[in-house]
């Protein structure tokens, strides 16, 4: 609905209501956060973009709620739309004195205001009413009638969100630049790393088994540490929403000169060491990286191992480097990197630094166990790429 002639709310008004949009509001949401999101890619695209991105399996048939702050006394179908955000239903688990749960979690995103209502406070009362909507929403078959946890991404820093119980988590990264076939001489000598396809990714990373015996570590780990643990499930549908993204660039030709990106990852069988990853684009062509989504490799238990674990890791990420240099990205990323995974990357760059980002893209996460008799310290544990949205 447009927005001029309108007498605005005030934000802490009564008669303001967070719902789920119409599929109408939906389309009218995307298109006024195109001015911020869209990229390089036109209006029209991005709206077909999204509404690609809402047909994968972990948004589609309720997977996904946009959600719009309006005036209750608005008619649906011509109502003003103050402010929008989007929520998305995520698997997770819940780990504490050696016991695990599946419980259900939300990760937010889209979070947006149309620049002429900003600086109303429409935001925050949206924040305010979010966190109320979402201890909830889509529990009804779950054994907790609360949901306990919701995570977000700030790109507004670290206050704004935390007023609302959004509090920031560790938010660091590496970076590493592409390698040339030419460059590729590493240090040490290395494993061969072979590359994934989307069916390679599911078995080696997101297979039952594989899932279950991260729900293990998690037990096992709140068993030798005490506090909660959680963790988003890092399922196959988080990866194909990703990969959805980049395949959508690659099938509309717009962005990569290529065909289908075909290789999602890569793995050292012999030493259960993997990773996948998904490209992204910025707002100009330079600003394109590789992020690696998720990583997977078993606690190394000797000197020894931990030397083979580290040079399979190694070599994932040189494999990594490469198809970056293939598809003409800017550089690789990972998130949160372990021990491990840093002194891999030492061995390919030993003058790698650790970004600790303090602006954007700052990993944050409500907790509302403490109201459910559980601690009040938690720990996130597989804050990876892989759950960002
Ligand atoms: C961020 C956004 C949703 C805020 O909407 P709003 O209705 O103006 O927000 P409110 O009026 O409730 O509150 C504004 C607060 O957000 C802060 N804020 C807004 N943009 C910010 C930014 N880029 N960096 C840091 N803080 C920011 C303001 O400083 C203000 O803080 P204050 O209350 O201490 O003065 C809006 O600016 C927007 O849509 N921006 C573009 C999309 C975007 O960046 N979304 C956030 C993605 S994580």
């Amino acid at each position: 609905m447009g927005s001029t002639n309108v007498t605005l709310p005030s934000a802490s008004s009564p008669d303001l209501i967070l719902v789920p949009a119409t599929p109408e509001e939906y389309i009218e949401c995307v298109r006024l956060n195109s001015a911020a999101w869209k990229g390089p890619l036109s209006r029209e695209l991005y709206v077909e973009r999204e509404k690609h991105l809402l047909s994968q399996d972990l948004t589609k048939n309720g997977g996904l709620t946009c959600w719009v702050l309006v005036d209750r006394n608005e008619p649906v179908g011509c109502r003003v739309i103050l402010g929008a955000c989007e929520s998305l239903q995520k698997r997770a688990f819940l780990a504490y004195d050696g016991r695990v749960e599946d419980v259900l979690s939300h990760g937010i995103g889209g979070v947006y205001v149309r620049s002429e209502f900003r600086g109303k406070g429409y935001a925050g009362r949206m924040m305010e009413e979010l966190g109320k909507k979402l201890e909830t929403w889509q529990a009804g078959n779950e054994l907790r009638k609360k949901s306990l946890f919701s995570v977000l991404y700030s790109d507004i820093g670290k206050t704004f969100y935390a007023r609302f119980g959004w509090i920031p988590f560790k938010s660091s990264h590496i970076t590493l630049s592409p390698t040339s076939p030419k460059e590729a001489k590493p240090r040490v000598s290395l494993p061969a790393a072979r590359p994934m396809s989307t069916e390679d990714v599911k078995k080696s990373m997101c297979s039952d088994i594989t899932i279950r015996k991260q729900r293990e570590l998690l037990r096992v780990t709140s068993e030798k540490c005490p506090g909660v643990k959680v963790a988003v499930v890092p399922n196959y549908e988080h990866m194909v929403w990703h990969w959805a993204r980049e395949e959508f660039y690659a099938k509309q030709n717009v962005l990569f000169s290529k065909t289908l990106p075909y290789v999602k990852g890569a793995g050292v069988d012999s030493q259960n060491v993997y990773c996948t990853w998904a490209r992204t684009v910025g707002e100009t062509p330079n600003s394109r990286t590789l992020y690696i989504l998720r990583w997977m490799y078993d606690e190394p238990k000797s000197p020894a191992e931990e030397k083979a674990t580290v040079e399979a890791i190694a070599a994932v990420i040189q494999r990594a480097q490469l198809e970056a240099y293939e598809w003409e990205m800017r550089d690789v990323q990972f998130w949160n990197p372990t021990p491990l995974l840093e002194q891999a990357a030492r061995i390919l760059d030993p003058d790698i630094t650790i970004t600790h980002r303090d602006a954007s893209s700052i990993t944050s996460l409500r907790w509302n166990g403490a109201e459910q008799g559980l601690s009040s310290d938690v720990e996130w544990m597989f804050n990876e790429k892989y759950a960002w949205c």
